[in-house]
């Protein structure tokens, strides 16, 4: 779905109808910038041209842009490692809860679903970036936090590329040291 950005909050879905119409608006005024470039002033480097048409084509088909969707975290996920989390809704700020279902764990109680709450951005270029944290307290004294960021891969597919801090809770200031453990985990959609 497009979305054009009517005012700072507001977002107003674009209906399928128009929107080839305003991709073809965009792609004329594209064209319409670069030949107004003036003598004298730096040309965009390849990379800001790059940029710009990603920012430009997202979501516009043809002309060898990609079918880029604005990135929504809401659905099911899972890792590398088999974890899986779902995202409810997410709101109209970015806000979100869930749950997250690890396959892997060093406490020693069973393995329970875990609740998660986060905020991710709501770039409409499908490469927002978000963070959530995780707390095991139904079999863990374990807090963990995730940041991270969407893509869209080669294939089309969205890819959650995070990296996180697992704090385990440990008995004494002296232990401090070893308490945080880091990693990284890539997640693809599954639902
Ligand atoms: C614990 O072991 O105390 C709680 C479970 C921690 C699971 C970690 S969080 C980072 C990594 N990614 C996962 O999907 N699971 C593990």
């Amino acid at each position: 779905m497009e979305y054009l950005i009517h005012d700072a909050q507001l977002l107003i879905p674009v209906p399928e109808h128009h929107r080839e119409k305003l991709c073809q608006q965009r792609e004329e005024q594209k064209l319409l910038c670069q030949e107004g470039e003036r003598p004298g002033e730096k040309k965009a480097s390849e990379k800001d041209e790059k940029a710009t048409k990603s920012r430009w084509c997202a979501s516009c088909p043809g002309k060898g842009a990609r079918d880029i969707k604005p990135c929504n975290l809401t659905g099911w996920w899972e890792n590398d490692l088999g974890s899986k989390m779902e995202v409810f809704e997410v709101d109209s700020d970015g806000t979100f809860f869930g749950e997250y279902h690890t396959a892997v764990s060093s406490a020693k109680k069973p393995i329970q679903p875990s609740p998660m709450t986060g905020s991710q951005h709501l770039d409409e270029d499908g490469q927002c970036t978000f963070g959530f944290t995780v707390n095991w307290k139904k079999f863990s004294d374990s807090t963990a936090v995730f940041v991270g960021q969407c893509f869209n891969g080669d294939d089309g597919k969205e890819v959650l590329h995070t990296s996180w801090l697992l704090r385990e809770k440990v008995s004494s200031e002296t232990d401090d040291w070893k308490a945080t453990r880091t990693g990284r985990n890539t997640f693809t959609r599954v639902g």
